[in-house]
């Protein structure tokens, strides 16, 4: 196994149907193939108590304030962060998280319109000193991504296209404001084609 100065945490983000997941999963064995020692994992619902509160969030048929949807993720967050990526990053791993910290600004501030800057202060509230050192955000016309969710849609999922439109604005938002750390790869591509773009990214950071 190779050895790495310090851990890394890289998130995966992007409006659904972007096929971050997908390009996650093929990044987490592209890291296991040139040594490395890494861990996948998602929000919401890593694991124990995130399962439960997964569950609610995606599942739950009745009304959901903004406010509960977004503490609630948050909650499931903070968990995650103290029981998983924290301990993981210190001891040299990397981790490699399908969406965090960005979802919540694209989804519950620009997409549902809570107050962004609150957002900021509540994610960092929920994650302490950590963030993440790379960030893609996979980003997908409204068209190919409503093709790729079909029709068996979550909670959401089930949202809308003008919804849609407003997170993917949010995440390219976010990316505008941070470029070192945020990357947008173009999503409308196959799969291929996107995990050469996510690798060139990847190989860079890895190698800086
Ligand atoms: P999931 O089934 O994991 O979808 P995906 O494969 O697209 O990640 O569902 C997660 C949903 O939760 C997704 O629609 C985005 C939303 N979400 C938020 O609205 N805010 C958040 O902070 C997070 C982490 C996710």
């Amino acid at each position: 196994m190779k050895k790495l100065k310090k851990g890394y945490f890289i998130t995966f983000e992007g409006a659904d149907g972007c096929g971050k997941t997908t390009q996650s999963r093929l990044v987490q064995k592209y890291i296991e193939d040139c040594g490395y020692d890494v861990i996948w994992t998602r929000e919401p619902g890593s694991a124990g108590l995130g399962q439960k509160i997964r569950e609610l969030l995606l599942h739950y048929d009745g009304d959901v304030a903004p406010m509960c949807e977004a503490f609630l993720f948050l909650a499931d967050r903070a968990q995650h962060i103290e029981h998983l990526i924290k301990p993981a990053v210190a001891q040299g791993k990397i981790v490699v998280c399908d969406r965090h910290t960005d979802s919540t600004i694209a989804y519950q501030g620009y997409g549902r319109g809570e107050d962004i800057n609150q957002l900021k202060y509540l994610n960092n509230l929920a994650t302490g000193d950590i963030k993440p050192d790379l960030t893609f955000v996979f980003d997908v016309s409204t068209d190919v991504a409503q093709k790729r969710v079909g029709s068996e849609k979550d909670r959401m999922e089930a949202a809308g296209v003008e919804f849609h439109k407003k997170v993917r604005d949010g995440y390219l938002e976010i990316a505008k404001n941070d470029p070192t750390r945020v990357k947008i790869v173009n999503a409308d591509n196959n799969i291929e084609k996107v995990f050469e773009d996510t690798k060139t990214i990847l190989d860079n950071f890895l190698n800086q």
